[in-house]
């Protein structure tokens, strides 16, 4: 049966974490995969979140199945947290929310559904755009292509490009868009620009299919749904996938959510059935535990409060580090102004170095950075920071 099979080559991002994990460097760094660290290098659980999934275990009575959709509150009270409480009020039945293993499994039951709605749509990702959206989103069996995003000369977006771009996609096709914080790029819209996208996107009758996984790492929690916000106002359609993996650090449960907006409340309940079949052709339904654990927290007052205290706390520090970073290059050398870097939102951000630096300072220094050049800026610390300054600057002024 499987005699014919040949070995994959590894995922690129958690191949290259493989890689440094092996390196022997004593000094090495890993700036490569989208993990949260704190001053000590750990990625530690939020308290709020400690504390929701005990008072979760203590109260639970049955570990029998959930209601497929996930966990109720989960549903309630994420749907808010992206909306927020009037547009969610609002909308009322035209909006639904399920419960998904992840952003991941959000972005697939997106994907899925669209399948099922319109097979010929094509869905137009930003070029560039996370790497895991091509196979995840193209095994649903959807086509993607690109439409023109970023600037590698200014590092930050080709507005006019992105918008003679969007106007060019046939009506009727999906465009994809990162709710906040662009990964790889870290350079997002500004609200006036959303506003624009917004319009033609009305216009044009493009479906936008918003991927929210960093809700809170950029300009604050209610700033980051500014887009998906204004988006689900204005327009008739839009789906969402949303992760819990970095704003509550439950990366390991699993925990995310597609929500669909439709005109009606019957295409809605037909769109929320398509969902629901396609996750119990696959994995039937989402684990409950990291949901069950965000909807504990986000219902109560105490534990809310405390969650967004330490979650302003992680993007503060991450702001910091991203000045610091920048202004550290700027500092040591006169080759590349990185001012940008400070500019940049969320964890990711490109360096805008050669590629063959970028391999120089893993081979030479145990510094891994992709090669796209795109680093996590919550791979930096206090303690590391000095060290990364110094030696980008030697191998970029070689
Ligand atoms: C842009 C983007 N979307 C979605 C995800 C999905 O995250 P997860 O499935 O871990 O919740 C990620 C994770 O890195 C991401 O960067």
């Amino acid at each position: 049966m499987f005699e014919q099979l040949k070995t994959l080559p590894a995922d690129p991002i958690l191949g290259l974490n493989q890689t440094f994990l092996q390196d022997p460097n004593p000094s090495k760094i890993n700036l490569s995969v989208g993990v949260y660290q704190n001053a000590e290098g750990l990625t530690p659980i939020f308290s709020a979140v400690k504390k929701a999934e005990q008072e979760l275990i203590d109260a639970q009575t049955t570990k029998s199945y959930a209601p497929q959709a996930g966990a109720p509150d989960f549903i309630e009270f994420a749907t808010k947290l992206l909306l927020g409480d009037a547009i969610t009020q609002a909308l009322g039945e035209r909006a639904a929310t399920v419960m998904t293993p992840g952003g991941c499994g959000a972005l697939r039951m997106g994907a899925e559904l669209l399948k099922q709605s319109k097979p010929s749509a094509t869905l137009w990702v930003s070029d560039p755009t996370w790497a895991n959206h091509y196979p995840l989103l193209e095994s649903a069996g959807l086509t993607l292509k690109r439409y023109t995003y970023y600037s590698s000369e200014t590092h930050g977006v080709d507005f006019d490009g992105m918008l003679e771009s969007l106007s060019q996609i046939p009506e009727g096709d999906v465009v994809l868009l990162h709710g906040c914080c662009h990964n790889p790029t870290g350079a997002d819209l500004s609200q006036a620009q959303w506003d624009q996208v917004i319009t033609l996107l009305g216009e044009r009758n493009l479906l936008p299919f918003i991927d929210t996984a960093y809700q809170g790492f950029g300009d604050g929690l209610e700033q980051d749904a500014y887009g998906l916000r204004q988006a689900a106002t204005k327009l008739p359609e839009v789906l969402i996938a949303s992760s819990c993996s970095k704003n509550f650090g439950l990366y390991r449960e699993r925990v995310g959510a597609v929500t669909v907006v439709t005109q009606t409340e019957a295409q809605t309940g037909a769109a929320k059935s398509h969902i629901l079949s396609a996750a119990r052709r696959s994995y039937s339904m989402s684990p409950y535990h990291g949901g069950g654990i965000v909807g504990h927290l986000l219902g109560r007052e105490n534990l809310r409060a405390e969650w967004q205290a330490e979650l302003e706390n992680v993007r503060k520090r991450m702001n910091k580090l991203r000045h610091g970073l920048a202004t550290g290059l700027n500092d040591a050398q006169s080759k590349i102004d990185f001012s940008f870097v400070a500019d940049s939102k969320g964890m990711f951000c490109y360096l805008g170095i050669p590629t063959q630096d970028v391999l120089t300072l893993r081979s030479e220094y145990g510094l891994y950075l992709l090669e796209s050049t795109r680093f996590n800026v919550a791979g930096l610390s206090e303690k590391n920071l000095p060290v990364i300054v110094e030696r980008v600057a030697e191998v970029i002024t070689r």
